[in-house]
Order: C-alpha cells, then structure tokens, then sequence
C-alpha cells in the first residue's frame, strides 16, 4: 500500500530550488517594469520640513519622487489582520509629516533602472526638525503599561499564594534576565513587485500570510478584497518578518499607480531592520521557591517587552509559566514598554523563547541553590495535569524527552561542580533546559482535484517558508488518496487559493494538513458519488456507505476485488477533472478540554577557553515530542535549525540602537552575527513516540518554535557549568565573560 505519511522523503521542491526554477519574489518581472527605493527618515523622531524634489527629477531616469507632499491620501480602512497587534493603528505611509522611528519611509524615489533609483535616492535632500526620541527600555523616561488587550490571556494571573513568604527552610532565588533586540534576519530580502490592470491590483510580494495581505491592501487603497491578489510560491526564510504586511508593500502599489507602469521594491538588508519587526527587547525577573529535596513552592515571573508608540504588541513570553512544572503558588505578570520605535512582531518561537530563557536559567539557579542535578530538580516538578488552565494535557512526553535527551547526551556522566570537567585547558559545561510551545489551530480550507490525465493537484492559499511544507502535504494528500507522491502536485502561495491562517506558529502541518486531508477526502467522496449517480456496471446506483476506497481504488465495500483506480473512473466520467473543496476540521471543543503543547528537552555541551573566553558550542542534543512526525528527515532539519536559532539568540545576536536618533548601527550581516558553519557543532534531534488523538486529525503538533525553544537557557546554563559564571542577559558574549571575571 502506498504510505507517505511518516517517511522521511525528500524535499519534492528541491529540485526546483537547487536549479533556481523556484521564484521568490524578486524573481518576477512585468513588462516595462520600474524600480522604486525608499528612502527612509534619518532621525528617530520628529516631523519632515521639507523635501528637495527638483535635483532628484532631474536625473536621468527618475519617474517620480513621492513624499507626503505628493503621495496619494489612502483609505486605510480598519483592518486588523490575525497577527496583527490588537491594540492601536499600523504606521500611515507617506499620509502626513510625523517622523515616529528612524528608518520610517519618508520618501520613494522611482526610476527606469534600479541603479538610477538608488542614486536618485541617495540625492534626495529631505530636512528635518528632530526630537531625541527613547528607544531604550532602562531609560529614566520609560514606563510599564498593562497591555489594553489581552490578547495574552491575562497581564497578571496567579494561583495560591504566591506573595506569601517561604517556609523558614525553602531555598529561594530571585533574579533579573534580559535579552537584547533582534532582527530575523532571513537570506531572502523583503520585496513586492506590484502591477496595476485598471482597478485590478497583483503584488508578487514575499509573504507568510497571502490572505491576510490581500485584505490588508484593499483596506489600505479602499478596493474590494477581489480586487487585489498577492503571488508567493516560494519564501526564502521569514521568521515571523512576513507575516505582517509591512508599509513597503503599500508603497510598491502606490508607486506602481502614480508611475502607471509595474514597479519592483526591494528592501535593502539596512532597510530590513527598520519597519519589518524585531523580537521585542525584554527585561524579566523569576523568583523561586522550593521545598529542601526540590518541590516548587512558588514561581514569580514577571516581564515587560518593548512595543511601539502607535501599537501594542504583545506575545507569550509568560503564558508557559503557570503550565510547564507543578506548583501551588504561581503568579505571572506581562507589561509593555512604549519606545519610539517600530512595532515589534512575532519572530522564532515568539513569547515562548525569550520566557524560557528566564524560567529556565532560574530554574538552573534554583538546582544549584538545592545542590541538585539540574535534571533531577525538573522531574520532581512534572505535573499531572495543566495547574494553570486546570485542564489535563492531551499528551505530554516531557519526561520521556529528558529520559531520551539525557541518555543520547550522556547526562549521567555530569559531574556537578562549575569548572569540574575539562578537555585540556578548555573548560567543558554541560547544561539542559527543557522546551514547550502550544499547539495552535486555526481552521484552513484546500482544494484537491483529480485532473484529466489521471493525477492530482492540490491548492492552498499557505506558503512554503523552507519547512517543508510542499512536501509534507504532498505526503498527506498522497496517503488519503492512495497513490504515489509523484501523482500529486501542490500548489501554494496565492491568494487566489482557498484561504489558509498565517504560515507560522507552527500550526502549517496542523491547519493546513488537516485541510489537505479532508479536501482529498472530499474529493474521493464527490468521485463516488458521480459513479454511483452514472452508469458504471458495478459502481451504479450504489450507496455512499456501500462504496469505499481502498489503496486508491473504489470497491463495493466487501468486495475483495480489488476495484477500480482513478484512471479508469475518470475515463467513466468523460475524462473531465472533478474537484473538492474543505476545511480542516477539529472538535471545536477540544481546547477547553485539553491543554495542548509540544514538548522538548535540550542538552548542549559548550567549551570555554578560561584564558579569552571565547565560548564553543560544541554538542547540542534536541528531544521533542510533538505527536506524530509526518517526515522526519524535514522535522529533523527544522529541528537543527531551531537550535541553531537558539545558538544566535544566547550568543551572538544583538540589535544595537543609537541612543541619539534611534538608528539601528549594525543593520547588515557582517556587524549582526548569527552563526555560521564553524558555530555549530554536531547537533542530533530525537524525536519521543507520541500518539495525540486530540490535537487535529494527524496528530501533528507541529515542530517549527518548539526547536527553538530551550536552546538559549541551555546554552547559559552550560555556561555556568563551564565558568561558575551566571550571565543573564543575551547574548552572552566574550566580553561579557570576561567583564564577569
Ligand atoms: Mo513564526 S515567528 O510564527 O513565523
């Protein structure tokens, strides 16, 4: 029988990727297509004064020089988008002459050529009346709010006592963490290359989130959702940056309508750290408790992360807490801190990653203060059920993760005492942190279609970010319809396509899977339906329940013949394709019956030279449960570079804003490290056997923010086994070692 789902098959994309037939989107070209460059504000706040249009015009080449003076007042109906904040109002491009972060677009020069517009961008001579605006989080001038809408449940929540004091005996610390601004960062530049027929508007725009783009433009030029149609087959990394449709994407469409040809906008990597988001820079504070052999007896987390002036961003960073070990006394609290800044959006395991660390170094804290094995001091504390949402876990596979974890690493082989294990003169430090990240659904819908020569194709409105996600639906559709994967074509990425939620949270396999699932069923139903209505000697006048398929062929159920494949049916019905369209579906309420999460446990092994203290990361080893894997060979990739995400988060990622006006200083790839090949050391994944009946109908958690998840607080916590130094604050550099000697 042909089964797909499970198997570790190969990439059916990578053909197309490695032979660059794959089109991102600045591959695509309209005819007489011209090029627009942003310019953006050279102050972090204030207001525009004038913009010096006539020497810019006069270059050759230049089409147009768009400034608020000229720009086109757009509609910017109300929209708020799934991912978009819940509170305030999306940055107006080009609609007034408020400066409210560097880097804002305040002008977009427009040209024949790319170079013409760049040089005319150059030229531009805009003044200003600056302000010193706040971009940091520790300035005297910043101030916590309480988020408006709790779109994290809950600002402030708590069970038991937490303010109570602990028992004379309890061994307690309380300790402050902080993680720096981040940008994702992806290979692939922000870029849209936008076209006008008539009212008619197509953007080939880079994006997570089709759907969602498409209504965000119509709302923005006040056209009716039909009018606008966004293409993206491919996604050459996002990260969370492309789930937003960010101001660059208006403009390429306003452009292309004042210039009245195809104009192509493509961000410049500096460009990508001023108004595509960051993960939020983040101040938090843990505090611990626990009984002398280890059992928690209170958990304080508090954390305030940056937002912008005009909207509130909010994530999870402590909505784990109250769930990810037993306690009696919990209280968790959330703030934002408005900065004259852009919005900061989801990136990498958004929330869940910046929490864990703190939660997971103070835990590290907690087992050296108790003199126990870090381990040890997180299976005395695994809970039975969900103590935040008082709800029991549809599975949790935590236990078996560190159990599977610790014996791939060679846990037991630890010894205890900071600098007590070397290689040479390098100092070894073994550290752990485990990992969790929700289970999210939302439904999607997919279309499946049995074409003219025998073989299917499958469309939804989802992108393709390098999960996988090709693939691992073209598994799903595979196994339901009974055939080969090479009879199935996906297809993705326009907003043409039945609607999907956006490609992140790691819901993909779930939302969308699910919805592959039923529209391949769906279609097998609709083909028996039309032989039963016909006149196929065997197949007519049947039931519904009297049909049914096996290994892609349709029998009367019972019969041991073993029936009759899609070829031949198709031939019955004239040879025209027939088509289904479904939605995923879910029980609706399973998540008021179940706390769903995937699970994991990192160890990661890191060498410091004592002398220079340059840190290594020399072993990482990933156990995750997140219930069925529909391909390990692309759950394991995920899962590396989830890791290796975590590897830039403890120690090299770091954005850097000038106090003075806001300015991001090392917006490019040579001053914002990320790891490279000679960062990374042998990494291994292993995934725990985990069944799920509850979360979605493959019992897929999804696997993409989980990986990431746990890495950072391991790597620190390894740090300390290595140094006896505690450094709470990301990334952790050399300097930072050296400062702490
Ligand atoms: Mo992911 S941060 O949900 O793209």
């Amino acid at each position: 029988m042909n089964r797909s789902i499970s198997v570790a098959e190969k990439r059916v994309d990578g053909p197309a990727k490695v032979t660059g037939k794959a089109l991102y989107a600045a591959d695509f070209n309209q005819p007489d297509q011209a090029y627009a460059v942003i310019v953006g504000a050279s102050i972090g706040l204030g207001r525009v004064t004038a913009v010096d249009t006539a020497p810019v015009l006069a270059l050759p080449g230049v089409l147009a020089v768009i400034s608020h003076l000229n720009a086109p007042r757009l509609a910017y109906r109300p929209h708020r988008g799934l991912i978009d904040p819940g509170v305030g109002e999306r940055l107006h491009v080009l609609q007034d002459d408020q400066v409210q972060l560097f880097g804002q677009p305040v002008a977009v020069v427009v040209a024949q050529t790319l170079d013409q517009a760049e040089r005319g961008a150059m030229a531009l001579s805009i003044s200003y009346e600056a302000k010193t605006p706040n971009v940091d989080v520790h300035d005297a001038r910043s101030v916590k709010i309480v988020p408006d809408a709790l779109r994290v449940e809950g600002a402030d929540r708590s069970r038991g006592d937490p303010d109570r004091p602990p028992a004379a005996d309890a061994v307690s610390i309380d300790a402050s963490y902080g993680i720096a601004r981040e940008n994702h960062t992806p290979i692939e530049l922000h870029a849209t290359v936008a076209a006008w027929n008539g009212g008619q508007l197509t953007l080939w725009s880079k994006s997570q989130f089709v759907v969602n783009e498409r209504l965000e433009i119509a709302a923005v030029f006040g056209l009716r959702p039909e009018q606008v149609r966004v293409i993206c087959p491919f996604v050459g990394g996002a990260f969370g940056t492309s789930l937003r449709t960010w101001p660059h994407v208006t403009l390429a469409a306003m452009a292309a309508r004042m210039v009245d040809r195809p104009v192509k906008l493509v961000l410049s990597r500096r460009q990508t750290f001023h108004t595509t988001g960051h993960r939020p820079r983040s101040v938090q504070r843990v505090a611990l408790s626990a009984t002398p052999d280890g059992k928690l007896t209170r958990v304080i987390h508090e954390g305030a992360a940056e937002t912008s002036r005009y909207e509130q961003f909010t994530e999870a960073l402590i909505t784990a807490t109250p769930y990810l070990y037993s306690c009696p006394n919990v209280r968790v609290q959330y703030r934002l801190i408005p900065l004259d800044t852009g919005t900061p959006t989801h990136m990498r395991a958004p929330g869940e990653a910046s929490g864990m660390f703190a939660l997971e170094s103070a835990m590290d804290e907690l087992a050296y203060a108790l003199n126990l094995d870090p381990l040890e001091l997180r299976r005395r504390n695994e809970p039975r059920i969900d103590e935040g949402a008082n709800l029991p876990f549809s599975s949790r596979s935590l236990l078996q993760c560190y159990e599977a974890g610790a014996a791939q690493f060679g846990w037991s082989k630890r010894s205890f005492q900071p600098r007590s294990m070397r290689d040479g003169r390098l100092l070894l430090g073994w550290g752990m942190a485990s990992a969790v990240y929700p289970v999210w659904y939302i439904p999607a819908d997919a279309r499946a279609r049995l074409v003219a020569d025998g073989t299917f194709e499958v469309e939804a409105a989802a992108s393709d970010m390098g999960p996988g996600t090709y693939t691992s639906i073209t598994q799903v559709a595979a196994q339901v319809l009974g055939v080969p994967m090479t009879e199935v074509k996906i297809r993705l990425g326009d907003s043409n396509y039945p609607r999907t939620p956006p490609h992140g949270g790691s819901m993909t396999m779930a939302s969308v899977g699910s919805a592959v699932y039923a529209a391949c069923e769906a279609l097998q139903a609709e083909i028996a339906a039309r032989l039963a209505a016909g006149s196929h000697p065997e197949l007519s006048g049947a039931q519904p329940d009297e049909l049914e398929w096996h290994e892609g062929k349709l029998r009367r159920r019972g019969q041991s013949a073993s029936g009759f494949g899609y070829r031949e049916l198709l031939s019955q019905l004239g040879g025209q394709p027939v088509e289904a369209t479904a939605t995923g579906s879910r029980d609706p309420s399973v998540a008021e019956k179940f706390s769903m999460a995937a699970y994991g446990a990192v160890f990661v092994e890191v060498a410091v030279d004592p002398d220079v203290c340059t840190i290594a990361v020399r072993r990482m080893v990933g156990a995750y449960g997140a219930g069925r894997i529909i391909n390990p060979r692309l759950a394991r990739s995920q899962c590396i570079g989830g890791m290796i995400g975590g590897i830039g988060m403890a120690l090299m990622e770091s954005t850097v804003l000038d106090a003075r006006d806001g300015r991001p200083v090392n917006a490019h790839l040579a001053d914002y490290l990320l790891p490279v090949n000679l960062d990374i050391g042998n990494i291994e994944v292993h995934f725990v056997d985990e069944h799920d009946p509850h979360v979605n109908v493959l019992g897929a958690k999804g696997i993409g923010e989980v990986a990431l998840v746990g890495a950072a607080p391991a790597i620190a916590n390894a740090i300390f086994h290595a140094t006896g130094k505690r450094l709470r604050q990301l990334p952790i550099r050399i300097e930072n070692l050296l400062d702490a000697q």
